[in-house]
């Protein structure tokens, strides 16, 4: 079985998908620098899967102590979620921005092709089809247009990645395209919380259920859907960990770069999920009607095909478990502050 390095494993996606790679049977290798993550996820993939596994401490910035990682393990695959993600900061500290996401990934090829690591996957983002595109999206569509720094570095990454298939014609790169991760693992020892007050709905609508905010607002509802607010493919965290790992099996027979969105192929809108949480957590989530958010769009999905099709894989998860399973692990977080943890 191949041995995986995970790099910024002990955040939001990568943890669970570290998970799913141990529950499949693969070795791996976690790297991380705690920049929006802390060591308490690696503890807890530990005690989910109740399997070890060699954690490093380690900034990809730092070139000589993230060799260390290939000198000391001997590394089949990468999958590569490290990365700054916060789009708003992304625009007041564009080089920031730039400097982690580019260098790191850059860093990271640079060690692939000195250790002979000839198996990638990337995390990239349903931001890179920009806003011209009719939807659903496929992968085929046209990209680019980004409109932040951070959209522009999954863009930016995605050409660097294609273009150094080409002197390394027996490497096999797939680029990820996720739509909105929301949901948690089942075991509520994993999830998503974020430092200050959240950007994306699912955290807001989490604290705002906890009582820690008073009030969702809903920005729009003048928007050409269904019921005037902003639509989204929301994706179970779960579901996107085992796409990776049809990805990581890709992989083995296939040469070059290539694209697949992990996506469900629904939209729903700010209000369904609203709605959703209310009926999968009992609990009433205020809100109210604010002007839209620049820079949103209105609607858009994935085109959930092309997964299903060559990598064997389809989102199974509904919008109901996705919520009842993000209030699952804010009650447990709510659970531990009060026990003082
Ligand atoms: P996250 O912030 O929870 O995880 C990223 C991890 O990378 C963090 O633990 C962070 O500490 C680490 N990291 C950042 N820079 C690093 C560096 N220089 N060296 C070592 N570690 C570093 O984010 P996530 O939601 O798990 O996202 C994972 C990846 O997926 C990111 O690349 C993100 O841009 C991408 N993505 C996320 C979403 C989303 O909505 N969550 C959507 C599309 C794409
Ligand atoms: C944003 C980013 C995207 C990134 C993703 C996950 C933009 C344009 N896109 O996607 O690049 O990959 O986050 O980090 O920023 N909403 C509210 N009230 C809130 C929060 C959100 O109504 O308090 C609405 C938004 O207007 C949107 C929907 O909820 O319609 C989802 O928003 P969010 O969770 O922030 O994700 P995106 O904007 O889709």
């Amino acid at each position: 079985m191949m041995n995986v390095l995970v790099t910024g494993g002990a955040g939001f996606i990568g943890s669970h998908t570290c998970v799913e790679l141990l529950e499949c049977g693969y070795q791996i290798v976690v790297m991380d620098n705690f920049v929006n993550s802390t060591a308490a996820a690696v503890d807890a993939i530990k005690k989910i899967t109740g399997k070890e596994f060699p954690f490093y401490e380690c900034d990809m910035l730092d070139l000589e102590n993230f060799e260390k990682i290939f000198q000391e393990n001997k590394i089949d695959a990468v999958i590569h979620f490290a990365g700054l993600k916060a789009v708003g900061e992304s625009v007041t500290k564009p080089w920031l921005y730039y400097h982690n996401n580019l260098v790191s990934t850059l860093n990271l090829i640079a060690l692939m092709e000195k250790y002979g690591v000839k198996k990638l996957i990337f995390s990239s983002s349903a931001t890179v089809y920009g806003a011209k595109n009719p939807i659903p999206y496929r992968e085929d569509m046209e990209t680019g247009g980004t409109t932040n720094p951070y959209g522009s570095t999954k863009f930016m990454i995605e050409q660097i990645l294609k273009d150094e298939c080409v002197p390394h014609p027996d490497w096999s790169v797939i680029l990820l395209r996720y739509f909105n991760p929301i949901g948690a693992h089942p075991s509520g020892l994993i999830g998503e919380d974020p430092n200050g007050i959240p950007n994306n709905l699912m955290p807001y609508i989490t604290r705002v259920a906890a009582g820690k905010l008073p009030c969702l607002s809903v920005y729009g509802d003048d928007y050409p859907t269904h019921d005037g607010t902003g639509v989204r493919d929301y994706i179970h965290v779960c579901d996107l960990a085992s796409g990776h790992v049809k990805a990581l099996e890709k992989t083995e027979t296939m040469q070059g770069a290539d694209v697949y969105n992990l996506g469900t192929g629904c939209g729903s809108s700010v209000l369904d999920v609203v709605h959703a949480f209310e009926e999968a957590s009992g609990v009433k989530v205020t809100y109210k009607i604010a002007p839209r958010r620049a820079g949103d769009l209105a609607e858009y999905y994935a085109d959930a095909t092309k997964a299903k099709k060559e990598l064997g894989w389809e989102a199974k998860y509904n919008l109901l478990d996705m919520c009842r399973d993000s209030w699952n692990f804010t009650k447990k977080r709510m659970e531990q502050e009060a026990a003082g943890k």
